[in-house]
Order: structure tokens, then C-alpha cells, then sequence
């Protein structure tokens, strides 16, 4: 962990969270917890010993060998949520930690088709992550949005019912719905699976992001931006192909890091190599974020601390990766006017770091 005073300048850094699974929020202690409650069998640990116990889990977890490999747990622990009920308190769960780890804006992610899949209605799941995202605002002050993301593991037809179903409810209308975004499986699938989505709803006017260049290759996000992406989320693989992180860096879309999460999927070996350094100075615009928390071992604050850890930044240089996450939310510029402020004010108490 960082020295004391960086400690305390990185955890009151104003800090806007950008990608970030609820799902991915699941401890096991929860996982065990709510599969007893809600009567869901996990993977018999005859098969499958990483279920034998919370302690197992969390051991099994350590051991991730690709995002695939990853995902496997992932999805199984995705199966205990049942109730609306499940669904709040996951987010309620999720926002405490942010508030604590100096949090005032998230826009989380969440993947529907993965419980409509088995029979989960699309109005209980949104309805759940709804209240949670209501009470963070309430209790805790935050500014949230959410995000739908499609899985790429799953057939386009499905994902063209769970878009359906955000066009009955009217959720982009109302707002309850964001933005949208692509997650799960990278290589493999077609890269422009979802075209015609993101063509309906870019007409919609709906702002669109997506997971690229994680463990794919630069051409993820160059067609995720030909698709109508505005933002990439990880996109650490950009660094490859130098023309299109000038045209990235020009356009100003924002790079979604995930540090802890790269290096716990091996998509780098450590958090120095994760292109950091490479995006300060080509003007790339990024955000630090957590990814699947509960999974990789740290939340915002941890990926922070191993980003200071690794690269030694000043407090200028965080000031502007603070002032970068800002400007690229999706909100009103009411609420980015009062987070500059707020990060103006905290900058100002650490001048003895500067
Ligand atoms: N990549 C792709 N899909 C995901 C991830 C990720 O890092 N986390 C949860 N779903
Ligand atoms: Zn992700």
C-alpha cells in the first residue's frame, strides 16, 4: 500500500468509477449466502472443487489463467440472484465501498440476458439495481448511472430481446437506462456483432461504450468506434496501433483501466506494464476502475494505490487523470461543475505533496 499522506491525497481524490460489473461485486461470502437462501445449487465440488467452501473460492480466484477462465466463476456466481431484493442490496453493497473509497460518480455496468437466461424477469433485475443506484444517490450523495452491457457469449438474438424489452419498458426515455455496452468473451465472437443495436440505438441518441482491447487486438476498437462507441473499456491494447491512439487521443474518448483487473487475467504481468506512463503522454484520456472487485482482489481505491505504486505520479498528473473522468461522464455539466470543484478543494489540502 501506498505512504500514509498519498494514501489519504488518492482516497479523497473526488473519483469517478466507469466499469465496474455489479456482478461482479458477488463476494463468496455472499455467493454461499444467497445460494442458501435463494435454493440455488452451485457446481457440485466433486466437479468442480473451487466449491467447496467461501475459502476455496477465494483461493480459486487467485488463479485466474484468461478472461474466459475468469468468466466461468463469474457466471456461476451470477445464478444466486433471484429476488429484486438480491439485485439492490448487490448495488447498495457495491456503492457503500465506493462512497468509502472516495467515490462521487459510478456508472456501473450490468448484464440482463445472462439472468433472463434463467428466467429472471428484465423488470425485476432493472427494478433491483434501480433502487440501489436511488438510495446511493439519497444516503450517500453519489451521482449514478447504469449501463446495460450485451454478453458476447451469448447469440445476437438474444441480445435483440433484451433490447426489445429496454424499448417496451421506454427505459432510455426515462433514463433508466444510460447507456449501453458489450462485455464477456472478446476474441472469438464477430467483432461487429451487435451493428445493428448499436446503429438503432445510436440513432436513439444513446450513448454507447464497450469492453475492447483487453485481450483482443487493436481492430476490437477501432470497430467498436466504428460501431458508435464513445468510450472503450480497457482498450489497454491500443498502445499496438499508434495511428489509431492518435485519432483516440484527437477524439477524446475515454479509456475505461482496469489495473488489478489486467494483471489478475494476465492480460499483463504486472501493473507497471499496464500503458499508463504511454497514455499520460500521449494525451489519452483514462479513468481507473475496478472491473469484478470481488473477483480481482481491490476496488477503485486498490487500483489507485497500485497505479501510484507502480508509476510514482505527481499530484498534478493525478489531478488531471481525476479531471479526465470528470469531463468524460455521462452527466450534466451542473454535477461536473461541482466534481471539479471538489477536486480543485482536495488538491489544494495536499500542496505539501506537490
Ligand atoms: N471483460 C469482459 N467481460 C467482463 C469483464 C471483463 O473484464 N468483467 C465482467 N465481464
Ligand atoms: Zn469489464
Amino acid at each position: 500500500m501506498c505512504q500514509s499522506t498519498w494514501h489519504d491525497f488518492l482516497r479523497g481524490l473526488p473519483k469517478c468509477e466507469h466499469h465496474v460489473h455489479l456482478e461482479g461485486c458477488l463476494t463468496p461470502e455472499l455467493i454461499f449466502q444467497l445460494a442458501e437462501k435463494n435454493n440455488v445449487q452451485l457446481p457440485d465440488p466433486k466437479s468442480e472443487p473451487a466449491y467447496e467452501s467461501i475459502q476455496t473460492l477465494t483461493a480459486r480466484y487467485g488463479h485466474f489463467s484468461s478472461l474466459d477462465d475468469f468468466l466461468h466463476f463469474y457466471f456461476i456466481g451470477m445464478s444466486v440472484l433471484n429476488q429484486e431484493s438480491d439485485f439492490a442490496d448487490l448495488a447498495w453493497a457495491y456503492f457503500l465501498k465506493a462512497h468509502a473509497d472516495g467515490v462521487h460518480h459510478a456508472e456501473v455496468f450490468f448484464d440482463p440476458q445472462v439472468h433472463q437466461d434463467r428466467g429472471i424477469p428484465y423488470e425485476t433485475i432493472v427494478a433491483g439495481f434501480v433502487a440501489g443506484c436511488k438510495r446511493a444517490e439519497t444516503e450517500l450523495g453519489l451521482s449514478t448511472r447504469l449501463i446495460l452491457c450485451f454478453v458476447r457469449h451469448l447469440p445476437v438474438e438474444s441480445a435483440k430481446k433484451t433490447y426489445q424489452d429496454i424499448l417496451d419498458s421506454r427505459h432510455f426515455e426515462s433514463d433508466i437506462i444510460h447507456g449501453l455496452g458489450w462485455s464477456s468473451t472478446e476474441v472469438g465472437p464477430p467483432k461487429d456483432m451487435y451493428r445493428e443495436i448499436y446503429a438503432s440505438a445510436s440513432e436513439r441518441g444513446v450513448r454507447l461504450t464497450a469492453h475492447a482491447g483487453e485481450e483482443g487486438d487493436p481492430t476490437y476498437i477501432s470497430t467498436a468506434l466504428e460501431l458508435g462507441a464513445t468510450r472503450i473499456d480497457h482498450g489497454i491494447r491500443l498502445v499496438e496501433d499508434p495511428v489509431l491512439m492518435e485519432r483516440i487521443a484527437k477524439e477524446g474518448v475515454l479509456l475505461t483501466v482496469c489495473p488489478l483487473s489486467n494483471v489478475q487475467l494476465k492480460c499483463v504481468k504486472t501493473v507497471a506494464e499496464v500503458p499508463i506512463r504511454k497514455f499520460l503522454d500521449a494525451g489519452v484520456k483514462f479513468s481507473i476502475n475496478s472491473d469484478d472487485p470481488a473477483y480481482f482482489g481491490g476496488y477503485i481505491l486498490d487500483n489507485y494505490c497500485a497505479v501510484h505504486e507502480a508509476f510514482g505520479l505527481s499530484v498534478a498528473e493525478w489531478r488531471t487523470i481525476a479531471e479526465n473522468s470528470v469531463s468524460e461522464s455521462w452527466i450534466g455539466d451542473e454535477r461536473k461543475a461541482e466534481l471539479y470543484k471538489s477536486i480543485e478543494v482536495h488538491v489544494a489540502k495536499f500542496a505539501e505533496l506537490a
